[in-house]
């Protein structure tokens, strides 16, 4: 269960219908609106996975990664691992990291799912061919344990595919990369972790049938524009959900930062950052709003000096940082029953349709980043490649 309490005048419901229907007339880059997901495949692929092998590594950036790594972080307990572990790698450059990896993996029976959905990412394909040379030299069964998946027209993802006939799954042209965590992208590493990925569609329909609680998020985050407010932080109280608010922050920040437009999205993992950043947003020059995400514990921990649960408690620190920020700024609240895939799945969903509806109100092409392509050009032509 997802309940939602924004504090917003509702001034742009409206045109938020409106735009909702010209969104889904024009049917540009919104194959991930239909969630029309095929979950037999991709659970059967998940079970083959589980059965054979120790780990699976994925390997990709931005889009290509943040949507599976902030559900599965988000559903999986401290400090136990999944049967089949995901191990992440192509999301930097660290000469260190990937040595590290390398070296983790030596006694681990191990596949491959490599994803870019242009192909042609160079952390992602780096990081590929160094593992490409290690399955070669340690299987001799490799191109059973790679699966590459990536658009089916062009790329260097699709010529490797192509030279070696692993198994590829598709990412569709007309979908984007930040918005195809509830897909093969993403659904394939969550279900080889072991989570319901059914149940993640499913609470993704449910939030596509209530679009009406998006209005009122898009309302808000427009009028706190209008009032020269461009920084809005995602607020959460559980460890566990800090890939999710990286995936929120890329959501928003390559969704609508470009053309002199749009709100930097910034997030706090409390009650941590309470003794940090907190002071900078109720004293600090700039001025910033902010979404609490609080998800409530299942896990009873009694605190008897307070006659309360520990849950309760940091329920009440989330409330009195709201109350304590009124003097400066408007703070939203979502509130969340437990940590599931199904209320994983509806945020999911609210915050892509909140994202898209709100960059037409922004006058801003949702799909593009083209500032990012920029630095991919930069670097290309460092490099000469
Ligand atoms: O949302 C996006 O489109 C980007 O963040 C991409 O996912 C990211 O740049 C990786 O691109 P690709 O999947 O083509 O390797």
């Amino acid at each position: 269960m997802v309940n939602f309490n924004f504090d917003c005048l509702e001034k742009y419901t409206k045109d938020c219908d409106d735009i909702f229907t010209k969104f889904k007339n024009e049917n540009k880059y919104n194959d991930w609106y239909n969630l029309d997901v095929d979950i037999d495949s991709i659970s059967s692929l998940a079970s083959d996975i589980r059965n054979k092998y120790d780990a699976m590594i994925v390997v990709g950036i931005g889009g290509s990664y943040l949507g599976s790594r902030a559900i599965i972080d988000a559903l999986k307990e401290y400090k136990k691992g999944n049967t089949t572990e995901i191990i992440y790698m192509g999301n930097n450059l660290s000469s260190d990291y990937i040595t590290d990896i390398l070296e983790y993996i030596k006694d681990k029976n191990i596949c491959i799912n490599v994803i870019s959905k242009s192909g042609n990412t160079l952390e992602t394909l780096i990081s590929f061919n160094i593992l490409l040379n290690y399955m070669k030299e340690k299987y001799s069964d490799f191109k059973d344990r790679i699966i590459v998946t990536t658009n089916s027209i062009q790329g260097q993802l699709l010529d490797i595919f192509n030279e070696y006939g692993f198994k590829r799954l598709n990412i569709s042209l007309n979908t984007i990369g930040r918005y195809s965590v509830i897909s093969e992208v993403g659904l394939l590493p969550v279900a080889v972790a072991g989570y319901d990925i059914k149940a993640i569609v499913d609470g993704a329909k449910l939030c596509k049938d209530n679009i009406s609680e998006c209005y009122k998020y898009i309302s808000l985050r427009q009028e706190m524009y209008d009032n020269n407010i461009f920084v809005e932080s995602i607020d959460v109280y559980e460890p566990k959900l800090y890939y999710f608010t990286e995936w929120v922050k890329q959501l928003f920040n390559e969704t609508q930062g470009k053309e002199d437009k749009g709100i930097m999205v910034t997030a706090t993992i409390n009650t941590t950052d309470l003794h940090s950043i907190e002071q900078y947003y109720q004293g600090g020059k700039v001025k910033v709003f902010s979404t609490t995400i609080y998800n409530h514990s299942r896990k009873s921990i009694f605190i008897d000096k307070y006659d309360k649960s520990l849950d309760e408690i940091n329920f009440i620190a989330a409330k009195s940082v709201i109350e304590a920020r009124k003097h400066r700024f408007k703070s939203n609240l979502i509130e969340i029953d437990e940590l599931n895939e199904k209320n994983i799945g509806y945020l999911i969903f609210f915050f892509e349709m909140s994202a898209i509806i709100g960059s037409y109100l922004l006058n801003i092409d949702y799909y593009n980043q083209p500032d990012v392509e920029k630095y991919k050009n930069c670097i290309k032509s460092a490099l000469n490649y």
